[in-house]
């Protein structure tokens, strides 16, 4: 290799895209934003002991974005970290803060993590927290790094976010007791699942439940249509199993009018009692399950070796069991896809319809 060449691949391998390869990292900052999730704390934990672990002071903003703008921070040790693993929310307080989409929001922020000698900013949360990061960087020196913890699943890259299986594992157990009553009325139910506006805790929800029908905005057609559909369904069921329970799963802001009205509109036109159930921020509680804990982990330990290792502008994820670095801005340019295998099981291989 000539020495030009070694010269170059120094200078690119310097200055290749998200990395701040040149100094020695003492003091990290934390925060949690957006909706919280089951297992934000066990990812709290895992950054802290990994931070103490290189000798790297490590603060905890409080309440999102806006402890960054009010500087309201605590110092975190381990004592701070005991015993929270298995706690829902967030010891740090999670909030929105719309303020922060301002350039001065962005600024004071970065003045203030310079105060106090940040070097670089971890942010737990999803797709709008990373939004959030970018911005932040656009105004300020130090290294960001999103680390995907929601309940929706909605991150493109990352084959889980933190809390998802948590909220899969709560809406699972309110829809098998919905089964119960259901079945002993022969009635329909709605069962509105959270996601914002992604159908990932649906259809996990649906077919570990062994839902009769789904509702995803992935899968959603004209309400006209939708309506027409899932009453033709529910008629062929009746004709080949007679009475029986009738579950659909439905995610949240799918339904213009809400689920009550749909239910009533399902009641008139088939004429068999139709009950919403509206799950609602159930979901977001709760004690992780193993896997949210798991991944909380693995992601928080990784997103402190990647700022010692100088990232900087990206989001870590696990896929395919790897740990890789994502540009934030992949969280919103590419949008992650519900699983075709699951679909076609939910709608086709199972569907009672389809059976000889
Ligand atoms: P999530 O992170 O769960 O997707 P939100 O979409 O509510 O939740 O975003 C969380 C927070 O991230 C917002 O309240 C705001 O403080 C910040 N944020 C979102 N979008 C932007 C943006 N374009 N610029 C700056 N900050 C943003
Ligand atoms: O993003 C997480 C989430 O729980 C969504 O599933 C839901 O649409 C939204 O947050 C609810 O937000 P809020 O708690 O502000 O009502």
């Amino acid at each position: 290799m000539t020495l030009l060449v070694l010269i170059k691949l120094i200078i690119f391998s310097k200055h290749n895209y998200g990395t701040h390869m040149d100094k020695k990292i003492k003091k990290v900052a934390l925060l949690t934003s957006g909706g919280d999730a089951p297992g934000m704390n066990a990812c709290i934990r895992a950054i802290v002991l990994t931070c103490l672990r290189y000798g790297i002071e490590v603060y905890g903003y409080r309440h999102g974005y806006n402890g960054l703008i009010q500087q309201e921070y605590l110092s975190l040790r381990a004592k701070n970290v005991t015993n929270i693993i298995q706690r829902g929310g967030t010891i740090l307080h999670s909030a929105r803060c719309t303020e922060f989409k301002s350039d001065e929001a962005a600024e004071l922020a970065g003045k203030n993590l310079d105060i106090l000698g940040i070097q670089a900013l971890l942010v737990i949360g999803g797709d709008g927290s990373f939004r959030g990061a970018k911005h932040l960087s656009e105004h300020w020196q130090g290294q960001v790094i999103g680390l995907p913890g929601t309940i929706d699943n909605d991150i493109y890259g990352t084959d889980a976010t933190i809390g998802y299986y948590t909220a899969i594992e709560t809406a699972l157990e309110s829809i098998d007791k919905v089964r119960d009553t259901a079945d002993a009325f022969e009635r329909i139910f709605l069962v509105e699942v959270m996601g914002r506006h992604a159908g990932f805790i649906g259809l996990s929800a649906a077919i570990a439940s062994a839902a009769d029908q789904i509702m995803v905005p992935e899968l959603s057609r004209a309400a006209d249509d939708e309506l027409e559909n899932i009453i033709s369904h529910i008629e062929e069921v009746k004709n080949r199993r007679g009475n029986s329970s009738y579950i659909v799963v439905i995610t949240e802001n799918l339904w213009a009018e809400g689920v009550t009205k749909l239910a009533e509109i399902l009641t008139e036109r088939t004429k068999v009692d139709c009950r919403p159930v509206i799950l609602g921020h159930v979901q977001r509680g709760g004690s992780p399950v193993s896997q949210d804990r798991v991944l909380a982990t693995k992601l928080g330990v990784f997103a402190v070796e990647s700022v010692i290792e100088g990232k900087t502008g990206v989001m870590v994820c696990e896929a395919n069991h790897e740990l890789i670095c994502l540009p934030l801005e992949t969280s919103w340019e590419k949008q992650k896809e519900l699983d075709p295998y699951l679909i076609k099981i939910q709608t086709d291989t199972f569907d009672l319809l389809n059976r000889p």
